[in-house]
């Protein structure tokens, strides 16, 4: 279904510094937080409204709130992970779900370690990831949330690769992709050019 890439200035511009490969990982981590936030307006601006009665100091009302169960982040692990915060200001009662897939480096198969996720399997789920390479993450873990009965799916990157957005809409054409860009390709180890490196290793300082 539909990408959306959000090119607002503020976004745009905190992305050009988490690319820069001086930025320090305190630093990566503070914009990827401030990012996955300025993407959660987008991402929720269709969340339907319901009207409730309620009392200002002066007289009653009928006033709009979200309406159906709460959201559903989904971190895909480990670098999901570093957009979850963000989208918990904006959503502080949300619900956490994981999913553990690590890519393999010799194959670039996505490798499967772990799975919850709360229940109501009507919740609209917010599947985190910075980084949308093959795609072959995102496939995976789109396939087990449908298994498990999940069907509302919105998929949250930061940079992703024109082959990695093919490949979710080819095998996943109902999901919304919502991304801060859409780079140029892939190298030969299917890392994202330009991209940020590797999300998981700036997030967490492991590399
Ligand atoms: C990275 C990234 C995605 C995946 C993208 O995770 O965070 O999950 O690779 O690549 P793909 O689109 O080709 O599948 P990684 O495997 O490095 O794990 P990590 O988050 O634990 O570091
Ligand atoms: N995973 C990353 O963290 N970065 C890439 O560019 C590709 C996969």
């Amino acid at each position: 279904m539909a990408l959306h890439i959000i090119e607002h200035p503020l976004v745009q511009h905190k992305l050009s510094i988490m690319r820069d490969k001086e930025t320090s990982t305190m630093k990566f981590r503070e914009l990827l937080q401030e990012i996955a936030m300025l993407m959660g307006y987008e991402i929720t601006r269709d969340l339907p409204l319901a009207y409730e009665d309620i009392e200002t100091p002066l007289m009653k009302m009928k006033a709009p709130k979200i309406a159906g169960k709460k959201v559903v982040i989904v971190p895909i692990l480990r670098a999901g992970l570093g957009m979850v915060d963000g989208l918990m200001k904006l959503m502080p009662s949300a619900r956490i779900g994981h999913i553990g897939l690590y890519r393999d480096e010799e194959t670039c198969q996505p490798m499967f370690y772990y799975y919850k996720m709360p229940a109501g399997k009507e919740r609209l789920v917010l599947l985190t990831d910075p980084m949308l390479a093959t795609g072959g993450s995102a496939c995976d873990a789109i396939d087990r949330l449908k298994a498990d009965g999940f069907s509302n799916i919105r998929l949250v990157c930061l940079v992703a690769s024109p082959e990695g957005v093919k490949a979710v809409q080819q095998q996943h054409p109902e999901v919304d992709i919502y991304l801060a860009a859409l780079d140029e390709g892939l190298n030969e180890k299917n890392y994202i050019l330009p991209g940020l490196g590797d999300a998981g290793d700036r997030i967490f300082g492991t590399r």
